[in-house]
């Protein structure tokens, strides 16, 4: 069969398939995706538009039940949290050890859930809980980074404006490892601000 024909069929039946998918109902559309290589984009307001591609952005580290208060119940072991960076940016920390201008964090909550045939004990992430993002852009921010809170799954905003500064900017601020980004607990992160760290330690120790 020639090239052309068998397009010709793969397109058609795509297109057929694509024509009895439903519609998705009140489920939030966080998979559907941004052209890559966008930066944070924001309404006329100033506020970020919900980032629609992050899970395709270059996983950085997750944990479970980590808690900023002391003290606090918890389901099980807590809620996961799977932290996304923008690939473009994960690039640039790589080969310099900075955060470039633009980068965007996302931090995607998920219940935690067990005991699903076949597992017997342990837990797995189970549903979609709530998203945040952090963004670094001092063109509209005097401090440069921009924390956002996109509420709950079955809430999810297409936009948000930053929180205030005492909220999140702060604890960012004191305890992140690296820039306001907490690099100590991503392990995919760690070894390239250790590499960095050595590298500019050795240089000005010559
Ligand atoms: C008391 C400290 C504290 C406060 C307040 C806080 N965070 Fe965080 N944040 C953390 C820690 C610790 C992590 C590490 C990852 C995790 O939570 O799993 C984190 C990670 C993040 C990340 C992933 C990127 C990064 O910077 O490491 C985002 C995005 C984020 N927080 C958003 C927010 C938003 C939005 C607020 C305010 C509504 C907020 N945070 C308030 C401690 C804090």
């Amino acid at each position: 069969m020639r090239h052309w024909m068998l397009v010709v069929i793969l397109l058609a039946g795509l297109v057929s398939v694509g024509a009895h998918v439903p519609k998705s109902s009140a489920a939030p559309d966080i998979a559907s995706a941004l052209p890559q290589g966008d930066g944070p984009q924001y309404a006329s307001d100033g506020a970020l538009v919900r980032p629609k591609n992050f899970e395709t952005w270059v996983f950085v580290g997750a944990s479970t039940g980590l808690s900023y208060e002391q003290d606090m119940k918890m389901k099980g072991p807590g809620e996961f949290h799977n932290v996304y960076i923008r690939p473009e940016a994960y690039q640039v920390y790589k080969q310099t050890g900075k955060f470039p201008e633009k980068t965007m964090f996302a931090l995607a909550l998920y219940s935690p859930d067990e005991k699903v045939s076949p597992s017997h004990a342990g837990y797995f992430e189970g549903d979609f809980d709530s998203l945040a993002v952090a963004v670094k852009d001092h063109d509209h921010f005097p401090e440069g980074w921009a924390y956002f809170n996109f509420g709950s799954a079955h809430d999810l905003s297409a936009r948000a404006m930053p929180v205030s500064k005492s909220n999140c900017y702060s604890c960012h601020s004191k305890n992140g490892a690296d820039d306001n980004v907490f690099v100590q607990f991503y392990p995919i992160l760690r070894p390239i601000m250790k590499a960095h760290k050595s590298a500019s330690s050795a240089d000005s120790a010559r």
